[in-house]
């Protein structure tokens, strides 16, 4: 039996989808189907106006909040923009940084991305930092390289007790809203390279950092996916916004 060393972590990228009606009325069902009920840490991750809505539907569950992005600098006049401190108030003990969409949309560097990693710290929010190769990349046998390239700028002002607070998520971008989804093997892979990564350069504490895949996670693939020994949960876009779906996901963890 594979027995995980860190607590899995399954988290729901909702992305720019629902309504306040919509999230409230999911939030109730995942609550009562008992998403809270099982060995996972269940965060959801709502676009920054739901985040009200979601915490008041919420009441007492455990069910965590994210917030999708944050802006690095403390506060200013940055229009359209959210600080760490703004997404701490909000009620949220995760954020998002350096999602592929926000990478290859809004021009994110990974440096930024550290950047926003840093100022989440600093607000005690935990990072779930994103990395992940294109098709092309892939397809060039770049994978590990560019992988590593992301998790290294990301993570280079980064102190020993500062990784231990940071979830990192490996999201193949080819495997994002296609369906297509990294086979166990290969995505264990990668996360086997991420580990050996972080263990080279935060020897003492990095064993506790959780490496989430995500890309495609559906109920039919979850479990096979979570059962490999580096993958320590999921990062889920699509299946998270399906009562249903995503409590299978949850359940898939044991
Ligand atoms: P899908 O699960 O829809 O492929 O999205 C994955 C993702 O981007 C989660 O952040």
């Amino acid at each position: 039996m594979n027995v995980k060393l860190r607590k899995p972590l399954i988290a729901g990228n909702w992305k720019m989808y629902k309504t306040a009606r919509e999230a409230a009325e999911l939030v109730a069902a995942l609550i009562e189907r008992g998403a809270e009920k099982h060995g996972a840490e269940v965060v959801i991750a709502p676009p920054f106006t739901l985040i009200a809505p979601v915490l008041a539907a919420m009441g007492g569950s455990r069910i965590g909040l994210a917030a999708q992005n944050c802006h690095f600098e403390k506060q200013g006049a940055f229009t359209g923009e959210v600080s760490a401190e703004q997404v701490r108030e909000a009620g949220c003990t995760y954020c998002i940084v350096g999602h592929s969409e926000r990478r290859q949309l809004f021009g994110e560097t990974s440096e930024i991305v550290g950047k926003k990693a840093k100022a989440l710290l600093s607000e005690a929010v935990h990072p779930i930092v994103c990395v992940g190769e294109t098709l092309a990349e892939r397809e060039s046998g770049s994978t590990l390289k560019v992988v590593i390239a992301q998790l290294d700028a990301a993570l280079v002002s980064f102190g020993a007790s500062d990784i231990a607070k940071v979830v990192v998520a490996y999201e193949p971008v080819w495997a994002i809203g296609t369906g297509r989804t990294a086979s166990p093997k290969d995505a264990q892979d990668v996360h086997a390279v991420i580990r050996a990564r972080l263990l080279q350069m935060f020897p003492t504490t990095a064993d506790t950092v959780r490496v989430l895949y995500g890309g495609s996670v559906k109920p039919d693939n979850a479990k096979a996916l979570l059962a490999e020994r580096d993958i320590d949960g999921a990062l889920v876009g699509g299946a998270s916004l399906d009562a249903g779906s995503f409590i299978s996901i949850i359940e898939a963890t044991g």
